[in-house]
């Protein structure tokens, strides 16, 4: 039997979760598929990449196209650029690009324009907000895609109102649960709240709240970054903070000169970026999270704990619907409203979303047994 050659592609951070489990899944069936992981660059301090690599247990890259960072412009081109040989090369029988990142669009480009099949892992997902880099993204992904495999149900009538047509969707779930799922243990035995030392003087935990922020409207401008700062002062005098900092957030706090007052705050520890199990880990067991982040939104509602999204808009609105999510934008006064009724014990419980199971790597590999079949 020829092996279908298939690319798996990752970039940025977002990326590793979703392609981890379905590097695996595909290695079940060794003897019907050829699997090459493929890694832009777009991130590549080890914070953000090679220790996801390793947590998640996966592979060194096949290739690995060493774009780094630049302009939207710049970045997307060099990715088309580098990842055209490749294809070249190598012609896959499918390309697989996951999310929303600069990396998922330049590589979809690429194979639909050599006529190569290209599967979009997380499909659908719109915040109707084309400010934001991502939706364009998305948008742009899921036009060229030849496989729409969606997360959530919304995402297909998303995909249909676009035209897409019906036998292109595949309802296969959200692929970021299977990781959370398959590193459940691991994350449980992290040291991390030691390290951290999140523990109180009678050895039980103490309370904090997690936060992540790198969304450009949040953290590229002054006005923003200052209205983040006053937020986590007052929110600090209620609870004590953990922040691993994203490399663009850090960046732009020394640029406008806002690094000290962010690190003077007491209660508001700022930490390098850590891996995935110590980062599952403080979500699991925090009081509540503040992000501006796609995919925490959806794991804090895997995990049933509270979160605010620090966005006006989100294209995850079953984490809200569903689970556990709420939308304050970046606004001191909304931010401190929602963390009074957490800390009162008044917000709302939320459930799982259909399909979030940790078998949506079964339900795509199945797929694509299936269609090369035909
Ligand atoms: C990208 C994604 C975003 C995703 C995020 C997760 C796009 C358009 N955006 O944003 O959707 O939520 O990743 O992290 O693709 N940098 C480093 N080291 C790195 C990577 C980045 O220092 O390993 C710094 C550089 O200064 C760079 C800046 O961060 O200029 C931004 O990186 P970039 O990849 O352009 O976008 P992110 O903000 O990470």
């Amino acid at each position: 039997m020829i092996k279908k050659k298939v690319h798996l592609i990752v970039g940025a951070r977002p990326n590793f979760m979703k392609m981890a489990p379905l590097y695996r899944e595909f290695a079940k069936y060794s003897e019907q598929f050829e699997v090459k992981l493929i890694h832009t660059g777009q991130h590549y301090d080890d914070r953000m990449s090679k220790f996801f690599f390793i947590d998640l247990l996966l592979p060194e890259p096949d290739e690995y196209l060493e774009v780094g960072s630049g302009s939207h412009g710049v970045q997307t081109a060099r990715i088309m650029e580098r990842y055209e040989k490749v294809l070249l090369a190598d012609r896959p029988d499918l390309v697989i690009v996951a999310g929303d990142v600069n990396s998922t669009i330049a590589c979809a480009l690429d194979a639909a324009k050599l006529h190569i099949p290209v599967a979009h892992l997380e499909a659908g997902l719109r915040s109707w907000d084309r400010s934001m880099p991502e939706e364009l993204n998305r948008l742009m992904t899921d036009a060229i895609s030849d496989y729409l495999l969606i997360p959530s149900k919304d995402a297909r009538f998303n995909l249909l109102q676009e035209g897409i047509p019906e036998n292109k969707i595949y309802f296969v779930g959200n692929i970021m649960i299977d990781s959370l799922i398959q590193h459940r243990k691991k994350a449980e035995n992290s040291n991390i709240l030691a390290k951290l030392d999140l523990h109180k003087a009678d050895n039980t935990r103490a309370d904090f709240v997690l936060i992540t922020m790198h969304r450009p409207s949040n953290v590229d401008n002054e006005d923003s970054l200052l209205i983040l700062l006053n937020t986590f002062k007052q929110l600090s005098e209620k609870i004590r903070l953990i922040f691993p900092i994203h490399p663009r957030a850090r960046k732009n706090m020394k640029k406008y000169n806002l690094e000290n007052d962010f690190e003077s705050i007491t209660n508001l520890m700022l930490i390098d970026p850590i891996g995935y199990y110590d980062f599952m880990k403080l979500q699991m067991t925090a009081k509540f999270v503040v992000t501006d982040s796609g995919g925490i939104q959806e794991e804090t509602t895997f995990f049933g704990i509270p979160c605010l999204t620090v966005r006006p808009n989100t294209e995850r609105p079953i984490t809200i619907v569903e689970g556990t999510n709420e939308l304050v934008g970046l606004s001191a006064e909304k931010i401190m409203a929602e963390s009074a009724k957490i800390l009162q014990g008044n917000f709302k419980m939320g459930r799982i979303p259909q399909f979030w199971d940790g078998r949506t790597a079964e339900r795509i590999v199945q797929i694509f047994i299936n269609e090369f079949e035909k």
